[in-house]
């Protein structure tokens, strides 16, 4: 049965392949409910947004903390030189030598403004709880590897060390741009002994131990290093945003709207000739990391499910990251997972399949769901190739129906724009005429990390 007229078949953009039986069809309303968010609720939570950016400007330990990065300026497009970079994310390790090239690109391919060299390794699951010198040992180990079979160790001295920038992407303190205080673990981390402590000088010492011709000169966010990257294309770059394992945004504030941080604080001396700064200091800048995963840990304004709920509570960190729970891809794979469980033990789904493979916390991640979402084959059937292999379940055509629907419920792809004219209230727009131009940044860790790391060391030069 299909009723054409209830709210959830008018807002969803499938087109039905089955029919759901009666019972059936009031779960997905139910779900629905659970899982949309109408404009005037977006509006309600934007507010409150707007309200927890604002008091972590205004002092130190807020729920958002908007940390401050000690990066002043965008760049000029013109940094020039080679560096290390190293990337911790959530899910990967990657080792990069950059070279930038500035202004000096080849005529034939002036979008190529860098090189880059990388190796990526994916982070072993015993390490995000392991313990703080299993963690720098592995790492040193990786930078090792990376220095000998690119040559670099003959190319650099401990006399001579090659520079390197760390992106490290979790809420840090910074009293300096080489320095960085974890104030908590996100995405699932939970090694012990790095949280209160200063993250570059537990590198610095590993590197020392191992005699690693390296030194490490700026420890950077990889929002900052998107926003960073960005600039070095396209200098009206003004937000660096992260949809990835977790999410989080920065952005270039003026100094004055930074309440926290005195404007005769030592620190922010000497300028930098590059900071566009007039003589009445307007128009200094500071890049902030809003560190906004951590948006109504009060939970006072977002919508939150049971399935929200689950999955906090089994976090290493429960009551931490409650927007980055409810929205990032380290988790959207685990709400449809949970959804499913729930539908299969109510007696909706796979009667008589052993759900076993689905019994698993994280099997599923947001390819997962993307392929879902993206799957035009005939009869679904890459969809129905997916559970097979993945979870091995066979789906029947109400089966494929549903997992396209909370797909479409859970994931945002498709509707997120809509949702940010919504919130903005842009109106109607054709295609690319948004007032926003949303740009990606390949590479954008690395390559924002070893421009951070060359605007550093012109100044240490100078
Ligand atoms: C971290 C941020 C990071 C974001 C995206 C969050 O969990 O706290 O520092 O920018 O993930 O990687």
């Amino acid at each position: 049965m299909v009723n054409k007229d209830s709210p959830w078949r008018q807002r969803s953009e499938i087109h039905a392949i089955a029919e759901f039986s009666p019972e059936l069809e009031l779960e997905m309303e139910r779900l629905d409910k659970e899982f949309w968010i109408p404009g005037q609720k977006l509006k309600e939570i934007v507010k409150r947004f707007i309200e927890e950016l604002d008091e972590g400007l205004q002092e130190n330990n807020k729920n958002i903390p908007m940390n401050i990065s000690w990066v002043h300026s965008l760049p000029t497009g013109n940094e020039k030189g080679t560096y290390l970079t190293l990337d911790l994310g959530g899910t990967n390790l990657r080792v990069c030598k950059v070279t930038l090239h500035g202004n000096e690109t080849d005529p034939a391919t002036p979008e190529k403004k860098y090189t880059l060299d990388q190796e990526q390794y994916r982070v072993p699951q015993e390490l995000k709880s392991g313990s703080a010198e299993q963690l720098w040992t592995y790492i040193a180990e990786k930078l090792q590897t990376f220095l000998q079979e690119k040559g670099l160790d003959k190319e650099y001295s401990k006399d001579k060390p090659m520079p390197l920038g760390f992106t490290f992407s979790y809420p840090a303190t910074q009293d300096k741009i080489d320095h960085a205080v974890l104030q908590t673990w996100t995405k699932g981390f939970d090694i012990k002994g790095v949280e209160g402590q200063d993250a570059a000088a537990q590198l610095r010492e590993k590197i020392k131990e191992k005699g690693l011709p390296l030194e490490i000169v700026c420890v950077i966010n990889d929002t900052v290093g998107a926003m960073i990257a960005s600039a070095y294309n396209d200098h009206a770059t003004i937000v660096g945003a992260i949809f990835g394992t977790g999410c989080n945004a920065a952005y270039m504030a003026s100094l004055p709207s930074i309440k926290k941080l005195s404007s005769s604080d030592p620190r922010l001396r000497p300028q930098d000739p590059n900071a566009n700064t007039n003589k009445n200091g307007e128009g200094e800048k500071m890049a902030i990391n809003c560190e906004y995963g951590a948006f109504d840990n009060a939970r006072r304004v977002l919508p939150i499910t049971k399935y929200d709920e689950e999955i906090d509570k089994e976090s290493p960190r429960p009551g931490e990251q409650a927007f980055e729970k409810l929205s990032a891809g380290l988790y959207l794979g685990e709400v449809f997972r949970l959804v499913f469980i729930d539908l299969a033990d109510r007696g909706f789904l796979f009667a008589n399949q052993d759900t076993k493979g689905l019994r698993k916390p994280y099997i599923l991640d947001t390819g997962f769901l993307s392929q879902i979402e993206d799957d035009e084959s005939p009869n679904a059937i890459n969809t129905r190739n997916l559970f097979r292999d993945t979870l091995d379940l066979s789906l029947s055509d109400q089966e494929v129906e549903v997992s396209r629907r909370v797909a479409e419920l859970v994931a945002f792809k498709k509707r997120w724009a809509r949702a940010l004219g919504e919130v903005l209230e842009w109106g109607e727009r054709k295609e690319g005429e948004d007032p926003i131009i949303i740009t990606s940044a390949e590479d954008g860790s690395g390559v924002g990390c070893a421009i951070i790391a060359a605007i550093e060391m012109e100044r240490r030069g100078r």
